[in-house]
């Protein structure tokens, strides 16, 4: 049988993502090979495949290397000692994070310990869009301990990361400010949250008073959110590009600030299953590509404008 799987022989611009044909992986003792159906895209795997950052370093010696780290779809075959799973049942999981990847495959073996049994009332794509991003949003949400009634600033919260975090923050009842552009507006309304037209005017002149700032953007966006923030506020900045400088300013101004990076934890996915399972979260998704159009798929990633998020279809 055959296992194709996304790799970067190279790093370089989107057109050097190559399909591969490798072998089918065997399931070692704990582990359970997925039959992946969907398989997430990040920004991560954009600059990774770029050349750029530290999963990109660690692994200039081992290519090719398969991308991604989301998947979704059934157990095909259960290694020895494994007891959580069987053939057939639905699952999905964060995999391989940050230097193994290897999401963008049609099999793969992973410990059975790392993914989440997926309800019937969820479908794959929607659990494929979880892992990564939904996990980054609750641990960013408790980096700044968002409390019930607090102002809340969301940038960006249209991305991938935005729209859970912006769900999650508004069923904490915190008051939700987010920022986007205007063909978004709507959207983060619907979800519950002031929604903020970014290419308007800066968000420091709409928004005064918040408790924390989760900050999904980065750069002269994030310097001018502290603006947005009261005394003691907390902040989490969450692109790793600017961390260090957004934290200096931030700490400078008095307030708490820290950067992050996100760790994978199934408990995490197995709760965000659980909620949109029975209606009270909702995924977003961008677009569904085959995965023979990966490098489409990036290409969009690469815009900086997708609405929640882009899924590879790894089986057509
Ligand atoms: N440190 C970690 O562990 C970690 C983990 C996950 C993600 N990240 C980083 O966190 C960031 C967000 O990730 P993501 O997956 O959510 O990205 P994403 O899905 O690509 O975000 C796209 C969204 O960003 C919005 N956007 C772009 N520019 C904006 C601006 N100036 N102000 C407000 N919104 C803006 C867009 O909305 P509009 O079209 O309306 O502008 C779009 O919906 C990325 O930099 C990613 O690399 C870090």
């Amino acid at each position: 049988m055959e296992n194709k799987q996304v790799v970067i022989p190279s790093f370089g611009e989107p057109e050097v993502l190559t399909i591969q044909s490798s072998p089918m992986p065997e399931a070692k003792p704990g582990e359970v090979v997925v039959r992946v159906a969907f398989a997430g895209v990040n920004p991560i795997d954009v600059k990774t495949r770029a050349g750029l950052g530290w999963a990109a370093a660690q692994n200039k010696d081992n290519l090719p290397w398969a991308l991604g780290y989301d998947i979704a779809g059934s157990v095909y075959q259960c290694g020895e000692g494994t007891q959580k799973f069987d053939v057939g049942d639905k699952v999905a999981g964060f995999i391989g994070f940050p230097l193994q990847g290897g999401g963008y495959s049609q099999y793969i073996s992973v410990p059975e310990a790392v993914l989440s049994r997926v309800p019937e009332a969820v479908t794959l794509e929607a659990a494929a869009a979880l892992p990564l991003a939904g996990q980054t949003a609750i641990q960013a949400l408790d980096k700044v301990s968002v409390q019930e009634g607090q102002r809340v600033l969301i940038l960006a919260g249209a991305g991938g990361v935005g729209h859970i975090a912006v769900q999650l923050a508004v069923a904490a009842k915190a008051e939700v400010f987010t920022t986007c552009s205007e063909r978004n507006l709507d959207y983060l309304a619907t979800l519950g949250a002031h929604a903020i037209n970014y290419e308007f005017a800066p968000v420091s002149e709409r928004v005064e008073e918040a408790d924390a700032l989760v900050d999904l953007v980065g750069g002269d966006a994030a310097l001018d959110a502290l603006k947005c923030l009261k005394d003691g506020a907390k902040v989490v900045t969450v692109p790793t590009l600017s961390a260090e400088l957004i934290c200096e300013k931030a700490k400078l101004l008095g307030f708490e600030a820290t950067g992050m990076l996100v760790d994978p934890n199934p408990e995490q996915l197995d709760a965000m299953l659980y909620l949109v399972s029975i209606g009270l979260l909702k995924t977003e998704i961008y677009q569904v590509y085959p995965m023979e159009q990966v490098v489409d798929a990036h290409k969009q990633m690469e815009t900086g404008r997708t609405r929640g998020k882009i899924l590879l279809d790894m089986q057509c």
